[in-house]
């Protein structure tokens, strides 16, 4: 397993890119609106992981509910997994809140499912199916 990324929730993915990018020196190498999670997201690469800046495209959008709770910050961390669908067995088996019982297409076309922060310690974690 491998860290694939880190979703930051902010307001504005252009705002957030001038510290990112601009200021720190990452490169957004793909921008794209993923509509089944409301949001629009950037993906700058960082050693062999990503940082994945998260915007709200609508007011119901995940994102903004955590934009009104927390202001901007880390929202999640996801993990690379050989087989998600294993790995979401293997959760359930051991009795962990799974927001997503399947997997469902996230951003890149990959294959995503949440685990609930009450399972986890207070983190929102993603799983992510190697490509
Ligand atoms: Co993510």
């Amino acid at each position: 397993m491998k860290i694939d990324h880190l979703g930051i929730a902010t307001k504005g993915i252009d705002e957030a890119l001038k510290f990112w990018a601009n200021a720190l020196g990452l490169e957004n190498i793909h921008t794209e609106i993923v509509e089944d999670q409301k949001v629009r997201i950037a993906m700058l690469p960082i050693g062999e992981s990503r940082i994945e800046l998260l915007e709200p495209t609508s007011d119901d959008s995940p994102i903004s509910k955590f934009l009104e709770k927390r202001g901007g910050g880390i929202h999640h961390i996801a993990v690379e997994v050989d087989d998600i669908v294993a790995a979401l067995e293997r959760l359930k088996n051991r009795g962990m809140r799974l927001i997503d019982e399947r997997p469902r297409t996230g951003a890149e076309g990959r294959l995503v499912a949440f685990v609930h922060p009450a399972s986890t310690g207070g983190v929102l974690l993603e799983l992510v199916q190697a490509t």
